[in-house]
């Protein structure tokens, strides 16, 4: 019986723990921009701090894959810098977070 309590609690302590480090994703990611522009990075870690949903971004799910996988190649889905302006530049005029080009390029 004892036996059974304690096998019990692993597994429950287990599923704890893998919840508590569920893929959050990486910190920061950085994009490499083009040309004279310099690359873009990403602090993830802050903005799903913020309480952003993980769907407001991840709209395909968060498992599936890059974003340029299919921006940029899938021909129905709108270049990677139509669709990033459109989704990070239209919160950050919302918030007053910095929507000029430097910001976010930063040379
Ligand atoms: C403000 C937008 C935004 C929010 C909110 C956000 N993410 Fe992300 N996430 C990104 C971007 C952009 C990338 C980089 C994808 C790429 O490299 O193309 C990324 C990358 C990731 C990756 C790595 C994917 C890969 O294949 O390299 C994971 C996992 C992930 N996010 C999980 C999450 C989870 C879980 C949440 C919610 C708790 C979340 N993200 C919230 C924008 C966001
Ligand atoms: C809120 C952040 C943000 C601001 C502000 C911003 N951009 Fe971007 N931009 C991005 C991100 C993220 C990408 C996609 C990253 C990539 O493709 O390297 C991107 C992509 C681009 C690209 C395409 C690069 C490529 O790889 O094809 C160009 C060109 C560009 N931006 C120009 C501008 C100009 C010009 C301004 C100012 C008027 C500006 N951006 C302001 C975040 C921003
Ligand atoms: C599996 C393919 C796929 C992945 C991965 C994907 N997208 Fe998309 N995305 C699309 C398609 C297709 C559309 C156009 C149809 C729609 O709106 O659903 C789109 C539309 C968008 C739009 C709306 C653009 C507009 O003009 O209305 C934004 C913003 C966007 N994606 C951002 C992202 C970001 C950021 C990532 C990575 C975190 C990402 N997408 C990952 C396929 C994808
Ligand atoms: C849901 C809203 C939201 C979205 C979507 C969003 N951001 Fe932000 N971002 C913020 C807020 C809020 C801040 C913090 C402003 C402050 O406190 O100064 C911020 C700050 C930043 C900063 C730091 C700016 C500085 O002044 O130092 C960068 C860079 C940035 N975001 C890039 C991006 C990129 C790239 C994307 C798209 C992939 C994005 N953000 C999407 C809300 C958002």
């Amino acid at each position: 019986m004892k036996r059974i309590i304690l096998v019990a609690l692993a597994v429950f302590l287990v599923a704890v723990c893998a919840q508590a480090f569920a893929d959050h994703g990486p910190d920061t990611v950085v994009f490499p921009g083009k040309g004279k522009l310099g690359s873009v990075t990403f602090d993830h870690l802050f903005h799903h701090e913020q309480g952003t949903e993980c769907a407001l971004c991840h709209h395909t799910g968060v498992n599936e894959g890059q974003c340029a996988e299919c921006h940029g190649y899938d021909p129905a889905a709108p270049h990677i810098q139509d669709a990033f302006h459109l989704l990070c530049i239209g919160c950050h005029k919302h918030k007053r977070a910095t929507t000029e080009c430097e910001g976010c390029h930063v040379n």
